[in-house]
C-alpha cells in the first residue's frame, strides 16, 4: 500500500477523532442550562450534599429583622408549621429530580427568608445540621416532623410523635389530589 494513502487514512482518521471531541465538549458546554441542571440532578440524587445549584443563595444569612411581639411570633409560627407540614404531606411518594430540588430549594429560602429573624437565625443551623429530606413524602414529612421537635425542645414545648404525622397533617386532600390528576395531568 502506498504511503501517501495510509497518511490520508491516518489524517482522515485524526480530524473525525478531533470532531467527535468538539462535539463532545460543546455537547457539555452548549446547552449550559441543561448541562447545569443534569449536574447539580445528578447532586441532588445523592442525598445529603448541598447547596450545588444553591450557591449562597439558599443558605445565606437570615434576612427579616428581628420580630418583637411575643404574640405575633407565636400566630407566624403555627401558620408557618401548618405549611410547611402541609406541604410534606402533600410532596409527592415518588417525587421527580426536579420536584426533589425545588422542595430543598424552597425549604431553605422558607428559612432564609422567614419573617422572624431571629427564628430564621436558629433555624438556619437545624438545616444545617439536619439538610432536608427530599426523597420522599414520607422521608419529608419525617424530617418536618423532627425538625419542629427540634424547635419545641428549644422553647420548651412537649415532643409531637412523629409516627403520627402521616394522620396529623391528612387534611383528607386524598380526593382532590385523585380528581385532580384525572381532569389536569401534569
Ligand atoms: C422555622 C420556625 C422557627 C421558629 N423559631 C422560633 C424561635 O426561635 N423562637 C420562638 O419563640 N418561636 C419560634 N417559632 C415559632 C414556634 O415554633 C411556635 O410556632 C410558636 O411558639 C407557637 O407554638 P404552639 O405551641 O402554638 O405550637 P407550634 O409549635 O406552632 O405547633 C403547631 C401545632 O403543630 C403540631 N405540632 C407540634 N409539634 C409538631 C411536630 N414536631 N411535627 C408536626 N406537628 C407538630 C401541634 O398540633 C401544634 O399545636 C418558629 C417557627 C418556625 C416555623
Ligand atoms: C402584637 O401582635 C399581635 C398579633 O399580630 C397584635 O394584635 C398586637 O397589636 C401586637 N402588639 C403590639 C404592641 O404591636
Amino acid at each position: 500500500m502506498a504511503p501517501s494513502a495510509a497518511r490520508s487514512r491516518f489524517v482522515l482518521l485524526a480530524l473525525f477523532g478531533m470532531l467527535v471531541f468538539t462535539f463532545l465538549l460543546f455537547g457539555g458546554h452548549g446547552s449550559s442550562a441543561d448541562g447545569l441542571s443534569s449536574r447539580s440532578q445528578a447532586v441532588l440524587n445523592n442525598e445529603g450534599s448541598s447547596g450545588v445549584s444553591s450557591g449562597a443563595v439558599l443558605t445565606g444569612h437570615a434576612i427579616a429583622p428581628k420580630l418583637g411581639n411575643a404574640t405575633a411570633k407565636a400566630e407566624l409560627g403555627r401558620a408557618a408549621w401548618k405549611v410547611l407540614h402541609t406541604t410534606f404531606a402533600r410532596f409527592p411518594e415518588k417525587p421527580t429530580p426536579e420536584e426533589k430540588e425545588a422542595l430543598r430549594s424552597y425549604v431553605h429560602l422558607f428559612q432564609r427568608l422567614y419573617p422572624c429573624g431571629e427564628c430564621a437565625e436558629h433555624f438556619g443551623k437545624v438545616l444545617a445540621k439536619y439538610p432536608p429530606q427530599v426523597s420522599s413524602r414520607s422521608a419529608a414529612a419525617m424530617w418536618g416532623c423532627m425538625v419542629h421537635n427540634i424547635v419545641n425542645k428549644r422553647l420548651q414545648k412537649p415532643q409531637f410523635n412523629c409516627e403520627d404525622i402521616g394522620d396529623a397533617y391528612d387534611c383528607g386532600c386524598g380526593d382532590d389530589d385523585k380528581k385532580e390528576k384525572d381532569a389536569a395531568p401534569a
